[in-house]
């Protein structure tokens, strides 16, 4: 299956099973049977924005907001490197109160507290060309940005006004600054059809994604969309096996969303073409006051219990959770050829 036709014919007119196990299998073959583990800590749910799906949008006063120290940032960090984790994520709203020196400084002190051998990605949203360039050369990895749909008039209406070009402009910079660069898209929009899900997929082909996260939008009850239906884990685990057949080298998540959604969600992902797996390290002080969508899961665990609770989970679908940096094969491929090309 080489041409983009092709796997999206294949896509068409495949069960849901067989789709995942031809997913399961490329992605065997690339990265064995190994499930990467990330940490994820959300260190503020202040929000500028107001997307219409997101339950720490800007107009909703019935969140709790908070912010971490740098030092409490450093502390969760050093425990989870304790436990063994070796690439963090740090995500938030759109909050200026971080601004890029105390961002870059944050990363420089992940880095250090780690002996430099701690991935760091960031996932805070858009910022100018000029301020990534600023975290890179602080030591930042990888950034999480992901499109949400490639519907430019929904993506419009959902991001209140925020066009898609200029979030696909944001990513661009990333990739071209040398970011390992994550993106990705929420399946069951209301406004979506196959089309725009099939299009989502060929989008995250099109950008040549080292990560793409995708996960079910779940209506939360405080935002605009609270009427949405909701759809079914199926189709999350349709458009993972899709993207792992359009991207095989890229690193996909088994969301926690999908998790939420079903109980056996993640592992649902996991069994169609996901390797990766990124528990909440946080204090459960903070986790639950991030609530992106209802009923979400892990919120009263710590990140210790969810390790554990994963590592079963992993081994009764007969994979691995591996404790590497877990670099995405098609960013470390790019950068090999371009050293190639160098010489
Ligand atoms: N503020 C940054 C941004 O928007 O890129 C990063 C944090 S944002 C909360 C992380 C992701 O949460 C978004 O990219 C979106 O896909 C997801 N999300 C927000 N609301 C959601 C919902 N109701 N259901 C599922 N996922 C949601
Ligand atoms: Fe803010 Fe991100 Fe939520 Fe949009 S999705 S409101 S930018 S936290
Ligand atoms: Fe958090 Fe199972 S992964 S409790």
């Amino acid at each position: 299956m080489k041409c983009l036709k092709d796997i999206i014919n294949f896509y068409k007119n495949t069960s849901t099973d067989d789709l995942a196990k031809t997913a399961d299998n490329i992605c065997t073959i690339n990265y064995g049977k190994n499930i990467f583990i990330r940490g994820l800590l959300e260190f503020s749910n202040y929000c500028n924005m107001n997307c219409l799906y997101c339950g720490i949008r800007k107009d909703n006063k019935k969140v709790n907001r908070y912010r971490m120290s740098i030092e409490d940032i450093i502390k969760t960090v050093k425990k989870g490197y304790q436990s063994g984790i070796k690439t963090f994520v740090l995500q938030s709203g759109e909050d200026h109160y971080y601004t890029i020196e105390k961002l870059c400084l944050i990363i420089k002190k992940i880095k250090e507290s780690t002996n430099f051998n701690a991935a760091v990605t960031l996932s805070c949203g858009i910022k100018t060309r000029k301020q990534y360039l600023e975290l890179k050369k602080a030591g930042c990895d990888r950034y999480l940005l992901r499109f949400e749909t490639s519907d430019e008039k929904l993506h419009k209406y959902l991001r209140n006004g925020v066009t898609l070009k200029k979030r696909i402009n944001a990513i661009m910079d990333l990739k071209d600054l040398g970011f390992e660069t994550g993106s990705g898209y929420m399946v069951g929009l209301p406004g979506e059809n196959e089309t725009t899900r099939i299009n989502n997929a060929l989008l995250c082909k099109k950008l040549e994604l080292d990560m793409v996260g995708i996960g079910p939008f779940i209506p939360h009850n405080d935002t605009p969309l609270k009427e949405s239906i909701q759809e079914n884990i199926e189709l999350v685990v349709r458009a993972t096996s899709l993207v792992r057949l359009l991207l095989p080298y890229a690193n996909i998540p088994a969301t926690t969303a999908s998790g939420t959604l079903d109980k056996i969600g993640r592992e649902k992902m996991l069994k169609a073409g996901a390797n990766v797996l990124m528990p909440n390290i946080n204090d459960e002080k903070y986790k639950k006051n991030y609530l992106l969508y209802p009923g979400k899961i892990c919120i009263e665990e710590s990140g210790s219990q969810c390790l554990s609770c994963l590592n079963k989970r992993v081994s009764d679908i007969s994979k691995n959770i591996v404790m590497d940096r877990g670099d995405s094969l098609s960013f470390l491929n790019k950068n090999k050829s371009l050293v190639k090309e160098k010489i």
